[in-house]
């Protein structure tokens, strides 16, 4: 039975009541799939309900505690020590599509560290939390990261890049450098749940560019305190900021990171021999029209 900290039974409660109203907002959206429009303008607001649940909530227990949001601007914390850092839906486009799989995530970061986090997919009705020091639970059962040591039998999690932004020409490096290595690539569309997934044992790792704080925050203490690694793809400690993460067990970050960075290697080769073929033909064609 997991023990919880005061502060770790208000996250829970306030991620609990966020979400009741995003299943009762699912149920609508699936309806909404067929119109025109589609439910765009719904999810935005369902989102933002959300988020304006959990602040409530967690301002009326903790008024000190600053807020890092995904929706709004951040709000200064008093105590100069604490800030939750929240994704009030993190799966949007999954949530938009009637995809069942999306989650709501709360981290708590004090004095700059995460210390608690919390992960909830409401679909499923599975819980992710951790406290610093106290070990990863999902609903009241102790997790662990995979034992297995042999990348021919791993799962892998990532994210890809999408709508112009990402670097897609290294994230195809670093598919096909990993995808005959092991057993599956999964894009499940929840940041927070992939690292969610690397915790309970369910993915041998993830890695993904260009999250925000909000998506992994939680995640990555979920992963530490279930005995996993998280850094940045190039090896950085802090990938809270560095704008990637790589998570997986002790025995298998190593060799992924090794493989994403060779991948990455091969991408920046890639675009520089095309840079100068670019720039060859450009000069070939201002000396053939002198
Ligand atoms: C997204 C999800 C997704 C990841 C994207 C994120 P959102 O968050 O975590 O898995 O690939 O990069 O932006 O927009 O659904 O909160
Ligand atoms: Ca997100
Ligand atoms: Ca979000």
């Amino acid at each position: 039975m997991a023990i919880s900290s005061p502060t770790m039974n208000v996250m829970v409660r306030a991620v609990e009541r966020a979400a009741k109203g995003l299943v009762r907002d699912f149920g609508e959206v699936e309806n909404l799939q067929v119109s025109r429009k589609g439910p765009a303008d719904f999810v935005s607001q369902a989102d933002t309900k959300s988020e304006k649940t959990l602040v409530a909530e967690l301002r009326k227990a903790r008024p000190e505690y600053g807020f890092v949001l995904e929706e709004s601007n951040e709000i200064p914390s008093q105590d100069g020590r604490h800030r939750f850092l929240v994704d009030p839906l993190d799966g949007t486009t999954n949530f938009l599509h009637g995809i069942p799989h999306f989650s709501i995530s709360v981290g708590l970061e004090r004095d700059g560290e995460i210390v608690a986090g919390v992960v909830y997919n409401p679909i499923t009705m599975e819980l992710y939390r951790a406290e610093k020091g106290q070990g990863a639970y999902l609903n009241d059962r102790r997790i662990r990261v995979s034992g297995r040591r042999e990348l021919t039998a791993s799962v892998i999690g990532t994210g890809i890049p999408h709508h112009g932004l990402g670097d897609p020409e290294r994230f195809s490096q670093e598919l096909s450098h990993l995808m005959p290595r092991v057993a599956g690539v999964r894009r499940m569309g929840s940041a927070a749940l992939d690292l969610a997934y690397v915790a309970a044992g369910r993915f041998e790792g993830y890695w993904e560019f260009g999250l925000n704080p909000w998506d992994i925050a939680a995640g990555i203490i979920l992963v530490t305190e279930a005995g996993g690694y998280v850094t940045e793809v190039g090896g950085g400690r802090s990938p809270l900021r560095g704008g990637s993460v790589l998570a997986a067990n002790a025995g298998l970050h190593i060799h992924l990171g090794k493989i994403l960075r060779s991948a990455g290697e091969a991408a920046a080769k890639q675009r520089e021999s095309r840079e100068r073929l670019d720039k060859a033909s450009a000069g070939h064609l201002e000396g053939g029209s002198a």
